[in-house]
């Protein structure tokens, strides 16, 4: 086992990398980990794969623009899905029909259907399916689990987790007008990074979702992705209710998600400000009843020290170089991942469904269970 209780390789891992845009995070950690090898890459815009391509030394046989012709190649063990949402699902499901094991970007498809279609993929074959949620994988939810587990919060009762990140840019193309793929998404649709901690801390799922939220003042030219906020309340198999509120063009900097957790005998939540450029802590408030008078403010690291110096070289502190060791965790043993296909439906349906009852004037909906 190595200091973060990984269990150590058996072998090393090929991959192929799509979508070399945030592909190229995932991109730069496997190529710097002795324990992964990109065997292949694949992008339907050449200059985008050409330009990868240079920066890790693949030959022209390993690069395609055909996803069909990449998974036809072979030569690798896993794919690694990081191209846009409306992709992941036929992509994904394509991958482990093939015989490859997936770790996805998020959230795992834009369409009920597509997420069912996952589940069924990953069950007929016995591939090993990932979500790539790595706000789950921040080194303060590590702390806030043994929080939860040593009981001192109580039961989870209501949760708060927020992500509120302007992205016009994103949404439209500033020089052609034209609307980008983000633009066709609700900002709700983009739940996981929200609620995937919440659930992943509590080991609950949600059973019933309402959204509300249609507005487009900010940016009317942005589509759904351009709506101005929209906000989500879910009520959980264990009873608890989570709140959820998003926005994709609200004005805001910097950008946050914000997360709280109330139990029965305290709560935890991170501030609203979120980690400074340059100084990679998280702020918040805890407070336990039995413990203390008042709230008191702590902080969190968002950089395990106990990682190689090139786990940053991902984004987002050592999350998403996290979340790949969990990949790695789940080939080498030949298991599930934590985060496998029953987990990556319960931490993306919720969004769709909340989404669908924003269009239907926020009528509660049932989320079904995979
Ligand atoms: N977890 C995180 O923190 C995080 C951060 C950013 C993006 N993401 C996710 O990563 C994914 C990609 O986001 P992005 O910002 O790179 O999107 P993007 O649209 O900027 O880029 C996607 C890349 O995929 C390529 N591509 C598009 N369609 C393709 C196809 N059918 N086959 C192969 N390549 C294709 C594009 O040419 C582009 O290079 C999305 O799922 C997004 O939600 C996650």
């Amino acid at each position: 086992m190595s200091a973060n209780g990984e269990s150590l390789p058996s072998r090393v891992w090929k991959v192929a990398l799509v979508g070399a845009r945030r592909g190229s995070s995932y991109g730069n950690l496997t190529h710097a980990d002795p324990r992964f090898e990109i065997a292949a890459l694949c992008d339907v815009n050449r200059d985008s794969l050409a330009a990868y391509q240079r920066a890790i030394g693949l030959p022209d046989a390993r690069c395609f623009t055909d996803y069909g012709l990449l998974l036809g190649a072979g030569g690798f063990d896993a794919v690694i899905v990081c191209t846009p949402i409306p992709f992941h699902a036929d992509q994904s499901v394509e991958a482990m029909d093939a015989g490859f094991h997936v770790m996805s970007e998020v959230t795992a498809a834009n369409t009920v259907d597509g997420c069912a279609r996952i589940v069924a993929a990953a069950r007929r074959t016995g591939k090993t399916y990932m979500l790539a949620e790595n706000t789950c994988h921040r080194p303060l939810f590590a702390e806030w689990r043994r929080l939860l587990e040593s009981g001192r919060l109580g039961e989870p009762i209501y949760a708060e987790a927020d992500y509120l990140h302007p992205i016009p840019q994103l949404l439209v193309n500033e020089e052609t007008g034209q609307q980008t793929w983000r633009a066709q998404r609700p900002a709700i649709h983009y739940c996981s990074h929200s609620l995937g901690p919440v659930l992943m801390l509590t080991g609950d799922r949600i059973v019933r979702a309402m959204g509300i939220g249609a507005g487009t003042r900010i940016l009317p030219e942005g589509g759904v992705g351009g709506i101005d906020v929209q906000v989500g309340v879910f009520e959980t198999a264990h009873g608890a209710i989570i709140k959820m509120t998003r926005t994709q063009v609200a004005p805001r900097h910097r950008p946050i998600h914000y997360y709280h957790i109330q139990g029965t005998k305290g709560f935890v939540e991170t501030d609203r400000l979120g980690p400074e450029p340059g100084r990679p802590i998280q702020r918040g408030l805890l407070y336990i009843k039995a413990e203390m008078d008042h709230t008191r403010q702590v902080e969190w690291p968002e950089v395990d020290p106990t990682y190689p110096e090139y786990a940053t070289m991902g984004g987002h502190g050592t999350s998403d170089y996290h979340t790949l060791l969990r990949f790695l965790n789940a080939l080498d043993r030949g298991t599930k991942a934590d985060l496998d296909e029953t987990r990556a439906w319960d931490m993306t349906m919720p969004g769709l469904i909340a989404a669908e009852s924003a269009q239907n004037g926020g009528a509660w909906m049932d989320v079904p269970e995979a």
